[in-house]
Order: structure tokens, then sequence, then C-alpha cells
């Protein structure tokens, strides 16, 4: 069963890094580091995308460990079962208690070529085995001043799914250019964004969705960051740090966080 969503949802996107091994020493670390007080069900959820060879200790070991973590994956096959080689099914991330799954990550969409029709299988497939697909849209270039591109990548995907497959859709508003970079985007430009991006989904499908955020969020910054109606953050690199992710994980519980 999914437990009903925090306020704030707070996502470490590991990508292609730490083996399972590394994940159990994290957990570890992260355990030692989070005090009691953070350990219950509070406004921000901590959610970990580790690659799929680390997801099955993440599930054993945040258990034994007491750690409040939600797990998620990076990708899913568009198909639900079959002779496809190499890709991982949605049913088989819900059965290792996979509650998200990211789709459309721009590394994902640059390395692999995926087709919208890629990205909505992946959508509805994740749906229905019971997870929320967390949508990635973003601008390749800085200060465009026009949110034509991420609203066609939402609507894109939004416009081939069915009215109760919509609404467990996440978006992460990620600007490519912030992604992995030492600049993250202003608080104007994501409040910009989002309100683009929730306008046109509340418009056209009549549909408030949940926005995230991701791109060089740190420990440094994520204080001028909350308190823009996020739903929450898909961080990168700072995630990969104990010490770095439960900072963060305290900044956003001290003032709830953003609002989903
Ligand atoms: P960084 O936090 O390393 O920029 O990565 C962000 C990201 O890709 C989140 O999905």
């Amino acid at each position: 069963m999914s437990r009903a969503p925090s306020p704030c949802l707070l996502a470490a996107n590991w990508k292609m890094n730490m083996d399972y091994l590394q994940t159990l020493d994290f957990l570890r670390r992260l355990s030692i580091l989070l005090p009691e007080s953070l350990r219950g069900k509070g406004p921000v959820e901590m959610a970990l995308f580790p690659p799929f060879t680390s997801l099955r200790t993440a599930q054993v070991f945040s258990n034994s460990y007491r750690l409040p973590l939600s797990l998620g994956a990076q990708d899913v096959s568009p198909h639900a079962s079959g002779s496809f080689t190499g890709e991982i099914s949605a049913s088989m991330l819900r059965t290792l208690g996979c509650e998200y799954v990211l789709v459309g990550h721009s590394e994902s969409r640059r390395n692999h070529h995926e087709t919208r029709e890629e990205l909505v299988g992946k959508v509805k497939n994740s749906v229905a085995c019971g997870m929320r697909p967390i949508l990635c849209v973003g601008e390749k270039e800085k200060g465009r001043g026009s949110w034509e591109e991420i609203i066609s990548q939402s609507e894109e995907v939004f416009s081939d799914l069915e009215p109760f497959e919509r609404e467990k859709v996440i978006i992460s508003y990620e600007p490519v250019w912030a992604i992995g970079s030492s600049e993250t985007a202003s608080p104007e430009c994501i409040f910009k964004a989002v309100s683009a991006l929730k306008g046109e989904t509340e418009e056209k499908f009549n549909l408030s969705p949940t926005v995230l955020y991701g791109g060089s969020v740190n420990e440094g910054n994520i204080g001028s960051l909350k308190g823009l109606g996020l739903g929450g953050f898909l961080v990168g690199r700072a995630s990969l740090d104990p010490a770095e992710f439960a900072a963060i994980f305290q900044c956003l519980n001290e003032e709830e966080g953003g609002k989903r």
C-alpha cells in the first residue's frame, strides 16, 4: 500500500553511482545522522532512486535501519513483459517496493533517444502497477524567456493518458543547463516555469499537478528554493553524501518544505 502523499518530496537521484555496498554504507551513515524526531511521518518524504542493482539493498536495509525512506527507480521499460533483453518492467520495480519512477530524465532522453510513445508507455505501465511516474521536463538553453519547450514536453505525454493516469503523474522541472552545473535556476525562473506548467495543465487537462524542481540543488541553496510552492526537489550530486542529504532534509522539515 502506498502511503498518503506528504506535502514535500525530497528525492535522491543517484544516477549511475553507488553499488550495493556503497548503498549499504550510505544507509548506515544516514541512520546515524538522522535525529529521532525526523524518523516519523513528517511533512517531508525522503525517497531514494538508486541504480536498479541497489534497489533490493535499499529496500531491505532502510527497514533495518529504521529510515523513513520511500523508493523509486530511475527508469522503467515501456513494455509490461516479454522479450525485451536488458529491460526492467514496472511490476518488477513494484515488487521491490518502488513507489515512484523517473520518466524522461534529460539524461535518458539524450542517451536513449526516447520517443513520445515510449514515454507514454513508461507512464502507463508504472501507473498500472501502482507507482507514481515523475515526468522530467526542462529547457536545454538558459534564458530564452519562453516555456513552450517544457509545456510541450509535458503535454505530449499528458495528451495520450487517461484522466486517472494523469492524476498520478508528478512533473519535475529540471532545466538541462542547471543539471550537473555549478548554477541552479533562480527562484524567479523556477516560479515562472512552474506557474506556466501548472497553468497549462489546469487549462488543458483540468488538473493541478505536483511539480518538483531539480538542477544543482544543494545544502547551500535549498533555503532560497523552498517556499516557491513546489512539491519538492530532485537532487543529484548533493544526495550522494549522507551528511549533505540529511542537512537538506532537515532544512525542508524546518519550514514544512514546499507544498504539493
Ligand atoms: P544535480 O543535482 O547533480 O544537478 O542533478 C539533478 C538531477 O539530474 C536530478 O534528477
